[in-house]
């Protein structure tokens, strides 16, 4: 038998702060350099960046800021199935043209009733369809409000415009805007043959889809969501790809597990969305998922929460793990998603640089108003509440499998995941602005226009401890917090 003591010539493994860029001529003004890439087969972004499937991160608020600016969120999957369909639903709807879900009035309402509906559900005129949901009319702030101050009769029938200008079906967004510029008006229901109400366009829609014009959209132009989704959970997948869930993330701690594989392979070949598998961190499991995974993702203990390294004594450095990966995937034209650990943008850029299409963050978002997390103020400060998915409470919670434990086992679990809390942040808007702005002045340093070009382009040199303290705001006090970068992160 080897002596154990060759166990000892260990390989080296790198992380984030053990390397950097190595500045190259360039041609590329940051501006100009473009972050589209593919976080899986068929699903391309704009913006290469994902937020993480945690329940302190990603619900449908996130899901949709991200996705509007290039982006794409994952649902976490500590909900039942039902929710985790309605918040795909939500996320489907945001941007949609045509909206489905219209707030009606009834042709014998009071004048009264509808304004307060209206208030309530902040909607500014409503339908007004009969029994059988055919379109009798429209009404309208505009109509209601000489109602309420001197009219004597008080029922919508007698209030609203019943002149309505409708669409059909297959009204597209040109169609709609000539009809409000030709008629003067800012919303038009849509019909079916026989008049009744299916939806409706608003001008407002319109405006705000176009606010949003490099927004990862699907081919019918609704949002993209990606949605986690156990190992061993066929119904949930069954059921979010359903509902046109674009990506599932099969959400498992160690992938390179053969019950994980074999049930993950069963799930992808069941599904219509492109399937990314993770988290792996080796070649070996790599080359196990590029048989029938869409995308794989990698992150063996790099994350902020994390404590898998120091409760298991397992992981791998994440520049290490992440090139190990895409060293298999990029042969098989595979995207590779560096997930974890990020906490600048210079991370991101980095992983990018070891062979990732794009990046999953997990603190990075928590803070943000768009995450779910409850604030709070410690010190005078505010934070946000952010836990590990295995940590005790979100095991609690329903998470428990990604660690291959018994989510019925309350009582006894080994935690590998903490619960701790992350600076507030504001909106999400400018925190990926930032992101993806430092980002895209990485790839200017190195002279690439392209993800594709500078993940050939680039190069690392080794950084030793005196070179980190160096790259860092040192011998000096700072006076203003900088938006991108604070040394306690
Ligand atoms: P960051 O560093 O962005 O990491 O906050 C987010 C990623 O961490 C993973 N994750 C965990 N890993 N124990 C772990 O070992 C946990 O409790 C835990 N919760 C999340 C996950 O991959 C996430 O995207």
């Amino acid at each position: 038998a080897e002596p154990f003591s060759e166990k000892l010539r260990v390989p080296e493994a790198l992380t984030f702060d053990d390397v950097l860029l190595r500045p190259k001529e360039s041609r590329v003004e940051p501006d100009d350099a473009d972050t589209a890439t593919r976080v899986s087969t068929s699903v391309e972004l704009t913006v290469p960046v994902l937020s993480a499937a945690m329940d302190t991160v990603t619900e449908s608020g996130l899901a949709i800021a991200m996705a509007r600016r290039g982006g794409l969120g994952v649902l976490h999957r500590n909900m039942d199935i039902d929710e985790v369909v309605d918040e795909v639903e939500r996320v489907k709807r945001a941007d949609e043209l045509i909206i489905r879900e219209v707030v009606t009035a009834s042709p014998d309402q009071t004048v009264r009733a509808v304004d307060e509906m209206m208030d309530e559900e902040g909607v500014s005129g409503a339908p007004v369809v009969d029994d059988d949901g055919e379109v009798l009319g429209i009404i309208s702030g505009t109509d209601i409000r000489p109602y309420l101050e001197v009219g004597d009769r008080d029922e919508v029938r007698e209030a609203m415009t019943d002149e309505v200008i409708t669409a059909p079906q297959d009204v597209d967004a040109r169609d709609a805007l000539e009809l409000m510029y030709e008629h003067k008006i800012e919303r038009v229901p849509v019909v079916d043959t026989e008049d009744r109400l299916t939806g409706l366009v608003t001008m407002q829609g319109i405006l705000q889809r176009r606010e949003y014009d490099t927004a990862a959209r699907d081919a019918d132009g609704r949002l993209r969501v990606g949605v986690a989704v156990g190992p061993f959970e066929q119904d949930r997948a069954a059921a979010v790809d359903e509902v046109n869930a674009d990506v599932l993330f099969i959400d498992c701690a160690h992938a390179h597990n053969r019950n994980v594989i074999d049930s993950a392979r069963e799930l992808a070949a069941g599904v219509e969305a492109d399937v990314v598998v993770g988290n792996v961190g080796t070649r070996e499991a790599a080359q196990e998922l590029v048989e029938f995974a869409d995308g794989i993702k990698v992150g063996i203990g790099p994350g902020s929460i994390c404590t898998t390294r120091v409760v298991t004594g397992s992981g791998m450095p994440q520049i290490t793990a992440v090139a190990q990966v895409a060293d298999v995937a990029s042969q098989h034209d595979i995207p590779v998603i560096a997930d974890g650990g990020i906490r600048y943008s210079g991370d991101a850029i980095k992983a990018i640089a070891a062979g990732a299409d794009a990046v999953m963050l997990g603190s990075y978002f928590a803070g943000t108003d768009e995450a779910p997390g409850r604030v709070v103020t410690m010190n005078g400060k505010r934070y946000k509440q952010y836990r590990g998915m295995g940590s005790v409470g979100a095991m609690q919670s329903g998470g428990g499998d990604r660690y291959l434990k018994d989510a019925d086992e309350d009582e006894d679990f080994v935690p590998e995941g903490v619960e701790a809390a992350t600076p507030y942040k504001g909106s999400v808007e400018s925190e990926l602005f930032q992101l993806v702005g430092g980002m895209k002045s990485g790839m200017g340093y190195v002279g690439a226009g392209t993800i594709p070009e500078f993940k050939r382009r680039a190069e690392f040199v080794r950084v030793s401890s005196a070179g980190q303290t160096e790259g860092h705001a040192h011998d000096v006090v700072i006076t203003d917090e900088a938006p991108n970068y604070s040394p306690d992160s």
